[in-house]
C-alpha cells in the first residue's frame, strides 16, 4: 500500500510526468529515456537563456487609482507583455507597470472571506508561530531547494541552485511574477527556499524536543502527515507545457462547457481512469481491476502515452473532454498528482483511493460530500461497491459529483489561487526575524524576462495566463485559524465517514458471498 508510493522509487524518469497518459504498448524504455532527456535538456537550456538575457531595470514610483465615476466601476488599463528589444539589444523589464495600486475606494464589506482551505496556512506555519523564522533556518532549507525567491520592494529575484524536473521551476516562478502583477505594492519583502521535487523532506521526527525551534521552512507542492514542508500551488496552474495542459484559468472554462455536453445521467455508468500506471506500485495494482473477458469490476482503465500523444498533437488527452463517465478514479502517483483538480472538476463522482499526500486545497475536502473514499488495499472490490451504490442512488451520487465540481469552480478559481499565494507569503513574511536582501548573483525577473525568450509552447501558456493589470479588488479576507479542538473534530468526522463507507462495503460483499453459498 503505502510502501509502493513512498519508498520504492518506481520506473520514473526525470522527464516523465507523474500522471495521466495512454496506450497499451509503450515505446521501448530507451526511447523514453532519450526523449525524457531531450525534454529535460530543452527545458533547462531555455531556462538559462531566460536568465541570461534579462537586465535589471528600475521601475518608476507610480501610484494609480483608476475609477470611472460615470460608470461607477473601475476602469481597467491593461499592460500586455512588451517583448520589444531595447536599444541595448537586451530584453528589459517594463517601467510603466504600476508599482503600487490602491483599492482603498472599495467597500471593505464587499471583500469575500477566503475559502476554508486557507485556514491550513496557519497550520503549515505553526512551527514558527512563537519564535519566528531566522536567516539560519532559511539557509538550512537550501539543502534540497531548487531556487531561492527574494522579494524586495515588489520585485522578484531568483537565485537558482539546480535544475528542476521539466519546466516546474519556470512556471512556478511565472506564477509568482503574476501574483506581483496582480497585487503590486502589496506583497511584502521576503526570502524563501523552494523545492520543486515531489516528496516532502522536512521530517517532523527530526525536529522534536529541543530541535522543535529549528525547523527549516521549505516550500514545495505537497505535504504529508509526517513532514513540515509548506505547501504552495504547483506549476500546472499556469500550464504544463510539456504535455499541453493549459493554464487552469482557461481549463476551468473548458471543463465547465465540457460538463454541459454530457449530463451525469447520460454518462457511462463505470469508473474511469486514464494515466501513467508505471510511476507507482499502487497504480500498477489498480490495473488488476480493469475489465477483461473473465471479470468486470465496473472499471475502465486506459494508459496515457504522452510520447505518442505529443506526436499526434495531444488530440486524446484534453482533460476537458474526459468527463464522460459517472465515476472517475483519483489515485496518487509518485506523490500527490496534479490530476486531482481536473478529476474533481468533472461533475462525476470522484472515487478517491486513500491518499497519503495533500496539496494546498485538498485538506478541506470531505468524504461522501465531495468524493467517495476507496480503500487502497482492496481497490477492485471497493470500486465495484462504489459504482453499485452510485448507480442505485443516482441523485445522491450526482450530488457528490456536483459538490466537487462546484467547489473546484468556485473555491479553486484562479482568483483564490492567487489569494492563497498572497496570504501564505504574507503570513510567512510576518514571521521573518531578519531583513530580506537580494543575494549577490541573484537575477531580477519580470514576466518579460521569462516569456519573451521562451519557446513557442511555453510562451503560449504564459501569454494566456498573464495577469494583464492590477486587481481592482483586495485579496479575500483570511478566515481565523482552526481551534485545535475544531480541527480534531474535523479530522475525526472525516475518518468516521470513511469507516461508515467501509462498513457498508463489507456488508455488501458479505451479502453477496452469503447468497453464493
Ligand atoms: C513614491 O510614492 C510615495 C507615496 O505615494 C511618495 O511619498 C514618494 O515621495 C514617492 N517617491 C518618489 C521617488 O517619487
Ligand atoms: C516597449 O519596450 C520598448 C523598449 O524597452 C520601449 O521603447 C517601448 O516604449 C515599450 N512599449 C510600450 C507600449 O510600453
Ligand atoms: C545601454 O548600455 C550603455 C553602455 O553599456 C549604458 O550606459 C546604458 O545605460 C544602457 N541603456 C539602457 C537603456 O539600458
Ligand atoms: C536534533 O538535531 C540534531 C542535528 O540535526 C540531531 O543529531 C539530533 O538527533 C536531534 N535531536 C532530536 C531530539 O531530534
Ligand atoms: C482495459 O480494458 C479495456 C477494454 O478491454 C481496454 O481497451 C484497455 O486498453 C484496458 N486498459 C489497460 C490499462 O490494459
Amino acid at each position: 500500500m503505502l510502501r509502493g508510493s513512498r519508498f520504492v522509487r518506481p520506473f520514473k524518469l526525470p522527464g516523465t510526468p507523474n500522471w495521466q497518459s495512454s496506450l497499451t504498448k509503450g515505446p521501448p524504455a530507451n526511447t523514453i529515456l532519450f526523449l525524457g532527456f531531450l525534454i529535460l535538456a530543452a527545458s533547462l537550456s531555455s531556462f538559462w537563456i531566460h536568465l541570461s538575457t534579462f537586465q535589471i531595470n528600475h521601475s518608476t514610483n507610480q501610484t494609480i487609482v483608476i475609477t470611472d465615476k460615470n460608470q461607477n466601476s473601475p476602469k481597467i488599463i491593461e499592460f500586455p507583455l512588451n517583448c520589444t528589444i531595447g536599444i541595448n539589444q537586451t530584453q528589459t523589464c517594463p517601467t510603466n507597470y504600476p508599482t503600487d495600486f490602491s483599492s482603498d475606494h472599495l467597500d471593505p464589506s464587499s471583500i469575500p472571506i477566503c475559502p476554508d482551505y486557507f485556514r491550513f496556512i496557519y497550520e503549515d506555519l505553526k512551527p514558527w508561530k512563537t519564535a519566528g523564522i531566522t536567516r539560519d533556518m532559511v539557509e538550512r532549507a537550501k539543502n534540497t531547494a531548487h531556487f531561492r525567491l527574494v522579494i524586495v520592494k515588489g520585485k522578484a529575484y531568483i537565485d537558482k541552485y539546480k535544475k528542476s524536473i521539466q519546466t516546474r521551476d519556470v512556471f512556478t516562478i511565472w506564477g509568482i511574477l503574476q501574483l506581483l502583477r496582480r497585487y503590486p505594492g502589496k506583497v511584502p519583502d521576503l526570502e524563501l527556499m523552494f523545492d520543486c521535487d515531489d516528496l516532502p523532506v522536512i521530517r517532523s521526527q527530526d525536529y522534536r524536543g529541543p530541535n522543535s525551534t529549528r525547523v527549516p521552512p521549505l516550500f514545495r507542492y505537497c505535504g504529508d502527515r509526517w513532514t513540515k514542508d509548506i505547501v504552495f500551488p504547483d506549476w500546472s496552474f499556469w500550464g504544463w507545457a510539456e504535455i499541453n495542459i493549459k493554464p487552469w484559468g482557461s481549463l476551468l472554462k473548458d471543463v465547465k462547457k465540457g460538463n454541459q455536453r454530457r449530463k451525469w445521467m447520460e454518462r457511462e455508468p463505470y469508473a474511469y481512469w486514464k494515466g501513467n500506471p508505471f510511476v507507482a506500485e499502487t497504480r500498477r495494482d489498480l490495473l488488476k481491476c480493469n475489465v477483461s473477458d473473465t471479470q468486470d469490476w465496473d472499471v475502465r482503465l486506459f494508459i496515457q502515452d504522452w510520447i505518442l500523444e505529443s506526436q499526434q498533437g495531444f488530440k486524446q488527452s484534453n482533460v476537458a473532454n474526459q468527463c464522460t463517465y459517472r465515476y472517475k478514479i483519483y489515485i496518487e502517483g509518485y506523490a500527490w498528482s496534479v490530476s486531482e483538480k481536473y478529476i474533481l472538476a468533472c461533475d462525476s463522482v470522484t472515487l478517491l483511493v486513500k491518499p497519503h499526500y495533500y496539496d494546498f486545497f485538498t485538506r478541506s475536502l470531505q468524504p461522501v460530500h465531495h468524493y467517495w473514499p476507496i480503500r487502497d488495499d482492496n481497490k477492485c472490490k471497493s470500486i465495484k461497491f462504489a459504482v453499485n451504490w452510485g448507480n442505485n442512488h443516482k441523485q445522491k451520487a450526482h450530488a457528490i459529483g456536483k459538490a466537487a465540481s462546484d467547489f473546484i469552480q468556485e473555491e479553486l478559481k484562479m482568483d483564490f489561487v492567487y489569494d492563497y499565494m498572497f496570504h501564505l507569503l504574507n503570513e510567512y513574511a510576518k514571521l521573518l526575524r531578519f531583513e530580506p536582501r537580494v543575494p549577490e548573483g541573484a537575477t531580477h525577473l519580470c514576466s518579460e524576462s521569462l516569456a519573451c525568450p521562451a519557446d513557442e509552447s511555453e510562451k503560449k501558456f504564459m501569454t494566456e495566463s498573464l495577469v494583464k493589470c492590477p486587481s481592482v479588488t483586495n485579496p479575500c479576507t483570511m478566515p481565523p485559524p482552526y481551534e485545535p479542538q475544531a480541527l480534531g473534530n474535523f479530522y475525526r468526522n472525516n475518518i468516521n465517514l470513511i469507516k461508515q463507507v467501509e462498513k457498508w462495503e463489507d456488508k455488501y460483499w458479505d451479502s453477496i458471498h452469503n447468497k453464493q453459498q
